[in-house]
């Protein structure tokens, strides 16, 4: 098990600001998308190809209303969800190359899994402070190094400035279909509802992403697609002129 502390990763690039070199900005690849559009299996073949780290953030809304469940906070109300967030002791470490969110030491891999913290976790989503404490921390995640992020909102809130953002999408059959398989009956044309007409940071294509169907694809064929799209425009970077590009 490969563990990397917060700590450890930020001092190289300390290190490096010591030395007078403006430390390398760490690459972000977004990977949004509609649930169960494949974009967690995508994301995890995606980050082990590249050797980058994988932060899956729809855990991090999960562990917050998991979090609620457990300590009798209703999720109904803004107030007592967003007073968690002072109290909360929370933080990020990096264990074989998955970025996690541990509260009091403790990363409730299985228990944010369950019916009840999916239907308590778009409550939690959409309320706005939530939102800034969860893009706030999903931008620290950069002290890991290159990241593959998965979520609603990457390219469009969290790094809305990355070249490299992708949206999966698969229809609504096929959806269906995999939640079946995986066990999880859910209702998924009203998660789409909810995630895409919420006030705060809706579902959306962001701005300049490459949208990708994975109806009908095995995720090696999908996965296979975002990497040649990966790599032909880090080669494009590559080329580019020294100084061409701030950072
Ligand atoms: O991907 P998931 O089902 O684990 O996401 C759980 C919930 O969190 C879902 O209702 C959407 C929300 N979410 C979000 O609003 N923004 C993100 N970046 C990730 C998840």
């Amino acid at each position: 098990m490969t563990r990397v502390t917060a700590a450890v990763a930020s001092s190289a690039s300390r290190a490096e600001s010591r030395a007078g070199r403006s430390p390398t900005r760490p690459i972000v690849i977004a990977i949004d998308g509609p649930s169960a559009s494949g974009k967690s299996t995508n994301a995890r073949l995606v980050a082990r190809a590249l050797g980058y780290a994988y932060v899956d953030t729809g855990a991090m809304y999960r562990t917050l209303a998991w979090y609620c469940l457990q300590h009798g906070v209703d999720v109904h109300h803004p107030r007592a969800v967003t007073a968690v967030l002072r109290r909360w002791k929370t933080r990020l470490d990096c264990v074989d190359g998955h970025v996690r969110l541990l509260v009091n030491g403790y990363y409730p891999e299985k228990e944010i899994r369950t019916p009840e913290v999916s239907a308590a976790v778009p409550l939690v989503a959409a309320i706005p402070k939530v939102r800034a404490w969860m893009v706030k921390t999903q931008r620290a995640c950069v002290r890991f190094g290159n990241l593959v992020m998965e979520g609603r909102d990457i390219g469009t809130q969290v790094f809305p400035e990355t070249e490299f953002k992708f949206y999966l999408d698969a229809s609504l059959a096929e959806r269906t279909r995999r939640r079946q398989a995986d066990g999880i009956p859910e209702d998924l044309a009203q998660r789409d509802h909810r995630d895409s007409q919420r006030k705060a940071a809706p579902l959306m294509v962001p701005l300049g992403a490459m949208v990708v169907n994975s109806s009908g694809q095995t995720p090696e064929q999908t996965s296979a697609l975002i990497l040649a799209e990966i790599r032909r425009r880090l080669e494009a970077r590559a080329a580019e002129p020294p100084g061409a590009r701030p950072g």
